[in-house]
């Protein structure tokens, strides 16, 4: 059996010896891309590179990158769905095409890890009026050409969704199926956005597994996108060549390839399990839940899928605590305390009554540890978060749970004497369930839902609203930014950002914006777009005005206002109105006049931000800059420290 770990390691091998540079997965959290939380695909990260600025390690790129697709978070349960994944790729950008990308996938799936070609399906783009991209029949004959060499007739059919599969192996689909883009189809794509028709691999389990789950098309023919559970997407070519503009596609200087394929669903292929469970990366974790709760994972539907919720969720939790997104209310760290919350929920539900979450997150390290080698290094982080967590949400659970039980008497009680029955939860009863026991609102609803009961979204939000206002102070206190931490020192870095980056601004000029940020308590690290290697000169500069401006000891202060009002008042920052209508400005200095170029001015700094900051510069002591490098294209790194 091929193991996952050497599938990946296949796989990339296999893309490096056709001349591909095999990169690191980037973060969970998207470094330099404000407008979405989370890294959903192996092409978010590859965006720039595919809209044709120059990729630092070439043309050809190949990875194992790591997503999470919060929107999947309520599938899970069923034998396929993750939130947490691995996706294999591979980018030509302005490369090669088509021909090689289709040649390059057979071999390594029929050859290299050697999956049965009889049990592959195809499909490919039927063309479209709204892109005006015609029918992908360049990628049909390829498949073609290629099935008959290993003697497989495939037969090239048209509308399998409405006729069914007629004896064919490669279909045509519309744009809902064959058009890849972040946005989806077409249409939903903004101005700007690169996309393209694909060409997708299948896996076929066979036809008795038909039987196994609902089938969604109950009425229509079986056909390798209806979901009904035989088959399985395990790849997906897509040949990224346009771009929307606002009268309509544009072809894009080069013609890409971005090939994404989810590590466990080829594995799942190759181990030939349907229950994407059963796959090697979780029976190290399922052992250890089995353990624990004296059952079999398996043996009883409803325990199967908590049994599924707690291993996606926890090894969802820990790549994402490891890359920064600890349990919050707000922001990527809601995520984190949702998929926790669940996962202790559904524990319990198990018969758990001890922490336990520690314990799988560690059988995850384990079983990842040579890929993952952060997951080591931050290895005590990752524990406490989950277990403080933990501990945290069960002091409360169980009155929770007894609280919305009462909830459901009291409504049974009201049945009775009524002869009305009640199908909604106010929003006062949902919002105390989540002030009072921690739970997150859509855990209300899932429990909700359970019983076939609603809950008054409207009302919820409005309870919440006014405990926003009456609560906003404390969260001021809790916000922790980009910070990896909110300790003293960290919070001394994070001022002596502001400070680095103005300076930046002044001596070279307004065209450096910031383009990444990480703070540790031993360090700054600052990414800025400019153009050319900084001189030892204008590194001088920048230290000493970093320097006199904590000499000044300016104090540090902040006002919240409308995105408009933070741009009027010269504030800069990166975030946009991604916080919604009012925003944070830190102003360093006098916080009523606009930062100037001219190092005399009162205002040093304004940036919008969420803080914390210290209370005045004088505290920061003396800044120096370690490292000024190339970061990527474009765009220069700083490392610095407080002395
Ligand atoms: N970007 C493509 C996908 O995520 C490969 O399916």
């Amino acid at each position: 059996m091929i193991t996952s770990y050497e599938l990946r390691k296949k796989y990339l091998d296999f893309f490096a010896s056709k001349g591909h540079v095999v990169i690191s997965s980037a973060l969970l959290i998207p470094e330099n891309d404000p407008t979405t939380l989370f890294t959903g695909s192996g092409m978010q990260p590859m965006v720039p590179y595919l809209l044709g600025e120059k990729h630092p390690m070439g043309d050809k790129i190949t990875d194992s990158q790591k997503c999470f697709r919060a929107v999947d978070m309520d599938e899970v349960g069923d034998s396929r769905h993750t939130t947490f994944f691995e996706m294999l790729g591979n980018w030509s950008l302005g490369s090669y095409f088509k021909e090689e990308q289709i040649q390059w996938m057979w071999t390594f799936l029929t050859d290299v890890v050697g999956l049965d070609p009889h049990r592959l399906y195809i499909t490919c783009f039927r063309g479209d009026e709204e892109s005006n991209v015609s029918k992908d029949k360049t990628s049909a004959e390829l498949w073609k050409t290629l099935f008959e060499s290993k003697g497989i007739t495939a037969d090239i059919v048209d509308f399998p969704e409405r006729d069914g599969m007629q004896g064919g192996r490669i279909f045509y689909y519309d744009a809902k199926k064959n058009w890849w883009s972040r946005a989806g189809v077409p249409h939903n794509m903004p101005v700007g956005e690169p996309g393209g028709p694909d060409s997708e691999m299948f896996w076929d389990f066979g036809e008795d597994l038909k039987l196994h789950e609902k089938s969604v098309w109950a009425d229509q023919p079986c056909h390798v996108n209806c979901d009904c559970g035989r088959f399985i997407e395990i790849g997906n070519n897509v040949f990224m060549a346009f771009k929307k503009t606002d009268h309509g596609f544009e072809e894009l200087q080069q013609q890409n390839v971005d090939f994404g394929g989810g590590l466990e669903r080829m594995a799942m292929a190759l181990q030939d399990t349907p229950d994407i469970f059963n796959i090697d990366l979780f029976s190290n974790t399922c052992r250890i839940l089995e353990r624990m709760t004296g059952k079999k994972y398996g043996d009883v539907e409803k325990e199967t899928y908590a049994f599924r919720v707690i291993l996606d969720h926890i090894r969802a939790a820990t790549f994402l605590i490891a890359d920064g997104a600890v349990p919050l209310n707000k922001d990527q760290g809601y995520f984190t305390r949702r998929l926790i919350r669940r996962a202790v929920r559904y524990g319990n539900d198990l018969g758990i009554k001890d922490l336990f979450l520690s314990e799988v997150a560690q059988g995850y390290i384990d079983t990842y540890k040579d890929v993952y080698s952060d997951l080591v290094t931050k290895h005590d982080f990752i524990l406490n978060e989950l277990k403080s967590e933990e501990t945290k949400f069960r002091s409360t659970l169980e009155s929770g749970i007894k609280e919305f039980e009462k909830l459901l008497q009291g409504f049974a009680m009201a049945e009775e004497k009524t002869g009305n029955k009640i199908a909604e939860i106010s929003g006062k009863q949902a919002f105390k369930l989540y002030d009072t026991y921690g739970f997150p609102y859509e855990m209300t609803e899932e429990l909700a839902h359970e019983q076939g009961l609603t809950i008054d979204k409207k009302g919820f939000d409005e309870a919440f609203g006014k405990h926003q206002e009456l609560s906003r102070a404390g969260a001021e206190q809790k916000f922790k930014g980009g910070l990896a931490d909110t300790s003293e020192m960290s919070t001394k870095y994070h001022t002596a950002t502001h400070l680095l980056h103005a300076a930046l601004r002044k001596v070279l000029g307004d065209h450096v914006g910031q383009k990444g940020s990480n703070i540790t308590a031993e360090r700054l690290r600052f990414d800025f777009s400019h153009p050319d290697k900084m001189t030892d000169e204008q590194k001088k500069q920048v230290e000493d005005l970093v320097n006199s401006a904590i000499q000044k000891d300016y104090p540090v202060s902040f006002s919240e206002m409308s995105v408009d009002e933070a741009k009027e008042s010269g504030a800069i920052g990166l975030f946009g109105d991604r916080y919604g209508e009012k925003v944070k400005v830190y102003s360093i200095g006098n916080p009523s006049q606009k930062p100037l170029a001219d190092a005399s001015s009162l205002t040093f700094s304004k940036e919008i931000c969420g803080g914390p900051h210290v209370e005045h510069t004088g505290l920061l002591g003396h800044f120096k800059i370690q490292k000024e490098e190339a970061s990527s294209a474009g765009v220069r790194r700083i490392k610095a420290i407080l002395e």
